[in-house]
């Protein structure tokens, strides 16, 4: 049954334009306008909380979670929003911090709006942030050098640029950061698996948010226990998805289930960890299948009221969908799986390694190299800096602009690893990958074409853009 959308105005001096309203199924939703159309999360809680934990200053430098989890950039941020925020606020916001907003802390000039300028351009260019991790000291490698155009090019604690990830729809992660470290023992955190989830999860998160107040908020005392719980209680009550397609419509009207509330609700309640491994990792043996998404099944037949412009939208989504589900990709070179698996041609599809139903994440954690931050990707990555790796052992090199898991694990066949994000609520938070180097879904589609030698036909591109697009 489809439920008219009744927005009111909530005016909140940090969270300017959000809109809360109260569905009929006693949930609560938030509906934001994105380059797509209008994107949507849901919270368990009774209401959204914006005077909590998640929204206040716990720190020194005056930054919030909210810095960079923003509910109408589907809790993370876009380089275009943030773009605007320097414009607004002539690179003054708390986001624009040396800490790790700017491309280095040395040899910047923050005093000037030309100065910032300089200073945040791959924040304000690219969403990036500037995470620094130290390489452990018994690794398989070396770090031998480091071309960091910014400075910034220290071999013993690296700078890596990550985009932050959406702190929504968190029930169905298998790890916690790009490359899980608030997910391994290596940091005093645990692995999420089948049997201690969501236990492990919660614990995760926990430390996460005692580590993003020291570091992002340059915290001088930790937060509480109770700020804590609070923090992790309002990120949990999350589910974040496109809701309206500004050529589709609704994205739940007519049979289709896209938007947050079935997220919420029906996917959140049938998940588990493992729930569809291709590897064979469901904990009670079903097998894997490639039909990763559902939503948009309703609208294969192309049949829609009213004008034509929707209907010819609403197929193509469904078509994208399809192709999501079923194109034959030869997977090669990706390390993760192919070496794991001893195997140089894997064939698969976009759900071989993005196989939770209607979610998009790799189910189990499955640390992954796909060629993103290779100094050969397909994409252009010369704004990012070159790290080059030696194996103690064998001699080897790596070149690469992101070590990845190898930073944690220390294990030279996890350099580059790293994790595969939820796919939802995609349009409203470009550019994509860890690094920002596509700018736009169009992009990442022609990175995974030119990679992986996919043949997409212009109209397949289409599709899967315009299905992307409605997640
Ligand atoms: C200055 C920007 C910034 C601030 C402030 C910030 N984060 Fe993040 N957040 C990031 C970045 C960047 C990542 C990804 C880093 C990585 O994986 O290496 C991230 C990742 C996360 C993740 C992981 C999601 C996933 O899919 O694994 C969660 C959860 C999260 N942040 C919550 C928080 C909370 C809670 C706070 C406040 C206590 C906070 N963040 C403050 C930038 C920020
Ligand atoms: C071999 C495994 C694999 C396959 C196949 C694959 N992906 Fe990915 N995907 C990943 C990993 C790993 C990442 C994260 C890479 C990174 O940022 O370094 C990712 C990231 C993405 C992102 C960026 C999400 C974000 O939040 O930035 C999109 C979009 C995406 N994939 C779509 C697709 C589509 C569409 C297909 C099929 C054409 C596909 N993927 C096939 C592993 C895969």
């Amino acid at each position: 049954m489809t439920k008219s959308i009744f927005v009111s105005l909530f005016a909140l001096a940090s969270v300017t334009g959000l809109q809360q309203a109260a569905a009929d199924d006693g949930r609560t939703s938030l509906f934001l306008v994105d380059r797509a159309g209008v994107i949507g999360t849901t919270t368990t809680s009774p209401a959204f909380d914006f005077r909590g934990p998640f929204f206040q200053s716990l720190g020194t430098n005056g930054r919030s979670c909210a810095s960079c989890h923003r509910a109408a950039q589907g809790w993370g941020i876009s380089a275009e929003e943030v773009a605007a925020r320097f414009a607004a606020t002539r690179g003054l916001d708390p986001i624009f911090r040396a800490n790790d907003g700017s491309n280095c802390d040395h040899n910047i000039e923050p005093s000037t709006v030309e100065g910032r300028r300089r200073a945040y351009s791959l924040l304000t260019g690219r969403g990036l942030i500037r995470v620094t991790v130290a390489a452990p000291a018994n690794a398989e490698f070396n770090v031998i050098s480091v071309l960091n155009p910014y400075g910034c090019g220290d071999t013993s604690t690296l700078s890596l640029y990550r985009r932050p990830l959406p702190s929504t729809n968190l029930r169905f992660l298998s790890t916690v950061m790009w490359d899980g470290r608030e997910s391994s023992t290596q940091t005093g955190t645990q692995k999420i698996a089948f049997p201690t989830n969501p236990g492990d999860l919660l614990a995760d998160l926990a430390h996460q948010s005692v580590d993003a107040t020291n570091g992002h908020a340059q915290a001088s005392t930790p937060p509480t226990p109770q700020q804590q719980q609070a923090i992790v209680d309002f990120e949990m009550a999350l589910a974040t998805a496109q809701a309206i397609d500004s050529q589709a419509g609704k994205l739940d009207d007519d049979g289709a289930t896209g938007g947050p509330a079935a997220l919420g609700t029906h996917t959140a309640a049938a998940f588990f960890v493992g729930i569809n491994d291709p590897l064979g990792g469901n904990p009670h043996g079903t097998t894997f299948t490639p039909v990763i998404f559902s939503l948009f099944d309703a609208w294969l037949s192309g049949r829609s009221h009213g004008d034509d412009g929707r209907a010819a939208r609403r197929a193509s989504m469904a078509r994208g969908q399809a192709l999501f589900n079923s194109k034959p990709i030869d997977i090669t070179g990706v390390a993760g799986l192919n070496d794991d698996l001893n195997a140089d041609h894997i064939p698969g599809t976009c759900g071989t390694c993005h196989d939770s139903p209607n979610v998009g994440n790799h189910s189990v954690s499955a640390p992954l190299n796909i060629g993103v931050g290779d100094v050969d990707s397909p994409l252009d990555v010369r704004y990012l800096p070159v790290m080059t790796l030696q194996n103690k052992t064998t001699l080897q090199i790596k070149t690469t602009t992101d070590p990845g898991r190898a930073l944690i694990t220390g294990l030279w066949k996890d350099v580059g690893r790293l994790k595969g994000p939820i796919l939802r609520g995609l349009a409203s938070r470009a550019p994509y990958f860890h690094n920002g180097s596509a700018p736009s879904l169009a992009d990442a589609v022609d990175f995974y074409d030119a990679r992986f030698h996919i043949g997409f036909t212009p109209q397949e591109k289409r599709d899967l853009v315009a299905f992307l697009n409605a997640l």
